[in-house]
C-alpha cells in the first residue's frame, strides 16, 4: 500500500523520483490528458456538486497509478496549507514546485517547471490565448487557516462537508496560487495534485471524525452508482460507492494512526440492527451489556451466510462459543447462560470472499430485573466521580425519577464520555444515548422522564479509551 506523505517528510531521493515521473508522464502526452479531463468536466459536475469529493479521489488515483507505473516507489505527496503557508518553504523550492511568477505576467522562472527548461509548455489550456508558460501570483496569506479547516471538518452531514470543503477551503488555495492554478486547467500546474492530495486526506479524516455519519451521499442528480465521468464507458467505471473507502484504493496517509476496532453497541431486547459483511473478509463486531446472568439469545437474520463468534466477558478474546447455521436457513444463533459483563460478538461471512445483508439481535430469555448494589445518582445532587479505568470498560449509575418532569444527566471532566440511558424500572429498556452534547466532549441527555428507577451506563466513546469523569442529574 502507497503511503502519502505531507511533502515536508520527503527526502530528496523522493522528491526527485516524484518530479521525474511528471516529467516524463508530460513527455509522453498522458499528463495533458489529465488536464484535458479536468478542463472539460469543469462545469460539469465535478465541482459544486456532491461528486467534488470521489471525482476529484478517483483522477488522483489515476494519475498516481501512471506515476507509479514509470516509478513504483512513487506516491502523490500533499500539502498542508494550514502549517505551511510561506513562499520560504520546500514546497516552492527549486528542486521541487519551483516558486512565484514573475510581477510581469506571472511566468514561473525557477524549478522543473519553468518554461525556460523546455519540459513544461502548457498545451491544454482554458483558451489559446492564455499563457503557454506556467504562471503564479501567490498570495499565501489568504490560505485557508486552521481554524477555517477544523470548522469545515466539523460539517455534518456529508452534503454540508462537501460543500464546505470545496468553497471554504479548496476554492481560496487555487485562488491563493493564481495563474494557471486559477483556471479550468488548473492541473497544468503540479501544485494541483498536492492541494487536491491534501483534500482528498481531509475527506479521509472528516469520515474518521465522523464514523456515525454516511461517508458520502447522493442528491437529486448523482447517487452512490453514478459512473464517474470521462469514465463511465469502461467496463466497470468507478462510482462514488467505490471511492469511499480510500485504503481499498490501495493508499493511506502517512498521519493516519492504526484505527481501534469500531464496534458497535448493541442493546439486548431491541430489534434487530441491520448491517452487512461488505467486502471480502470483513469482520463486524458488536457489543452489548448484560446486567444479570440470564440465558441470552443472539440470532442473525437475513439471507447471507453469516458465521458468528461470541467473546467475554469483558474481553475481546476469550472465546465463549461460535455457531454458523443455528438459526433458520443459514443464520446463526447462540443460546447460552451468561455471566454479568459485557460481551463481544463477531460477525463474518461463513466463506472468507462472501458479503453479504444481515440483521443482528440479542434477546434475553430472562427478564432481568435492576442489579442491587449500583451506585446512585442524587436528582440535583452533587456529581458522582467515576472513571473509565480500562478499555472497554462500561460503569452503571442509577437515579429515581419522581416526577415527570425534564431531566438533564450530564457528565463533567475531560474525558470523551458516552452515555446511554435505560428505564424506568428496567436496565435494558432503552431510552436513549448521547456523545458530545455536552461542553466540550461531554455528554447530556435533557428529557422527560417518567417516575421510576433509570439506569445510565457511561463508556469512553473510543473503544480504547480511559479517563476520569463526574456524572449528575438534574431536574
Ligand atoms: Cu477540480
Ligand atoms: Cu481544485
Amino acid at each position: 500500500m502507497g503511503i502519502r506523505k505531507n511533502h515536508t517528510a520527503l527526502t530528496a531521493d523522493e522528491k526527485a523520483r516524484f518530479i521525474a515521473a511528471l516529467l516524463q508522464l508530460k513527455a509522453n502526452g498522458v499528463y495533458d490528458r489529465y488536464v484535458r479531463q479536468h478542463r472539460d468536466l469543469f462545469n460539469s459536475g465535478i465541482h459544486r456538486s456532491v461528486l467534488f469529493l470521489p471525482w476529484h479521489r478517483e483522477f488522483l488515483r489515476r494519475l498516481e497509478l501512471d506515476l507509479q507505473a514509470i516509478d513504483a516507489s512513487v506516491s502523490l505527496p500533499y500539502w498542508d496549507w494550514t502549517t505551511d503557508r510561506n513562499a520560504n518553504s520546500s514546497l516552492w523550492g527549486n528542486d521541487f514546485m519551483g516558486g512565484n511568477g514573475v510581477p510581469s505576467g506571472g511566468a514561473v522562472q525557477n524549478g522543473p517547471f519553468a518554461f525556460g527548461n523546455g519540459r513544461w509548455p502548457l498545451t491544454v489550456r482554458d483558451a489559446p490565448s492564455e499563457p503557454v508558460e506556467l504562471t503564479r501570483s501567490l498570495q499565501l496569506s489568504q490560505l485557508p487557516t486552521a481554524n477555517t479547516v477544523r470548522s469545515v471538518l466539523a460539517s455534518v452531514p456529508y452534503s454540508l462537508f462537501v460543500r464546505n470543503a470545496e468553497n471554504q477551503s479548496h476554492n481560496t488555495v487555487h485562488t491563493s496560487i493564481g495563474g494557471a492554478a486559477g483556471t479550468a486547467s488548473s492541473p497544468n500546474d503540479p501544485i494541483f495534485f498536492l492541494l487536491h492530495c491534501n483534500v482528498d486526506r481531509l475527506w479521509a479524516l472528516w469520515q474518521r471524525q465522523h464514523p456515525d455519519q454516511a461517508a458520502f451521499q447522493g442528491d437529486a442528480n448523482f447517487n452512490l452508482n453514478t459512473p464517474l465521468p470521462p469514465w463511465q464507458n469502461e467496463a466497470s467505471p468507478p462510482t462514488p460507492g467505490g471511492v469511499i473507502i480510500h485504503a481499498a484504493l490501495g493508499y493511506s496517509y502517512d498521519d493516519e494512526v492504526a484505527q481501534p476496532q469500531q464496534i458497535v453497541d448493541l442493546t439486548v431486547g431491541a430489534t434487530a440492527r441491520q448491517a452487512s459483511i461488505g467486502q471480502a473478509s470483513e469482520r463486524d463486531w458488536y457489543r452489548f451489556l448484560v446486567p444479570a446472568a440470564g440465558i441470552y439469545t443472539l440470532e442473525t437474520s437475513g439471507p447471507t451466510d453469516v458465521f458468528m463468534s461470541l467473546f467475554g466477558p469483558n474481553n475481546q478474546t476469550d472465546l465463549v462459543t461460535s455457531d454458523d447455521d443455528s438459526g433458520p436457513a443459514a443464520n446463526s444463533r447462540i443460546e447460552t447462560q451468561l455471566s454479568a459483563g459485557t460481551y463481544f460478538i463477531q460477525i463474518r461471512h461463513y466463506q472468507a470472499s462472501g458479503t453479504g445483508a444481515y440483521g443482528i439481535s440479542v434477546n434475553s430469555s430472562v427478564p432481568t430485573g435492576p442489579q442491587p448494589g449500583l451506585p446512585e445518582i442524587q436528582v440535583n445532587g452533587p456529581a458522582q466521580q467515576g472513571s473509565i479505568a480500562a478499555a472497554n470498560e462500561s460503569d452503571i449509575y442509577t437515579f429515581m425519577v419522581s416526577a415527570a418532569v425534564s431531566h438533564t444527566i450530564i457528565t463533567s471532566g475531560s474525558t470523551d464520555t458516552f452515555i446511554s440511558l435505560y428505564g424506568p424500572n428496567s436496565q435494558t429498556a432503552f431510552v436513549t444515548q448521547d456523545d458530545d452534547s455536552g461542553p466540550g466532549t461531554n455528554s447530556q441527555i435533557v428529557r422527560v422522564l417518567l417516575p421510576g428507577q433509570y439506569f445510565v451506563r457511561v463508556r469512553h466513546y473510543s473503544p480504547t479509551g480511559t479517563g476520569a469523569y463526574g456524572i449528575s442529574v438534574n431536574r
